[in-house]
């Protein structure tokens, strides 16, 4: 059965926009609903809201919201670890070691600046996906 999961292009790699949709595409994935905007502050609250406390957590709510991402549903079987696996470790510098093809490995910067972003479970997929797009199957 068909999954969905919840995926954002991160400021830094909107210049890479059409290279990596290339990979989701090829990687089997259909983009059922894709929107370009900079996150406002209560988007990135209520996507990293995982993260909150954490020594990152400003430099990342400031890094999210300082230009457009690509905010996007991606479905396919096993979406959400899918997703997981073709995005890479968030940090770069270990991608390349581990995960050469992976998007992150190639087009990520440094941890923070990592290209893209994904939900990490079904549940925070659904979260997240019904905050931005309101329910997939209304329209
Ligand atoms: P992402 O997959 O968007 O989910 C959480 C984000 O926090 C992660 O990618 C990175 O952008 C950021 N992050 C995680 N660990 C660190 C770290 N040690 N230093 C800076 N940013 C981090």
């Amino acid at each position: 059965p068909e999954e969905h999961t919840f995926a954002l292009i991160k400021p830094d790699a909107t210049t890479h926009k059409d290279e990596i949709l290339k990979k989701v595409k090829e990687a089997g994935f259909s983009i059922t609903k894709v929107k370009e905007q900079a996150l406002t502050r209560e988007m990135a609250l209520h996507f990293y809201k995982d993260h909150e406390g954490k020594p990152f957590f400003d430099d990342l709510v400031n890094f999210m919201t300082q230009g457009p991402s690509v905010i996007m549903v991606l479905s396919k079987e096993n979406a959400v670890e899918e997703w997981k696996k073709l995005m890479g470790p968030p940090d770069p510098e270990e991608a390349k070691k581990t995960c050469p093809e992976s998007i992150r490995a190639q087009f990520a910067h440094d941890i923070l600046a990592n290209a893209v972003h994904g939900s990490s479970d079904i549940e925070q997929a659904e979260r997240n996906i019904q905050f931005v797009f309101g329910e997939l199957d209304a329209d």
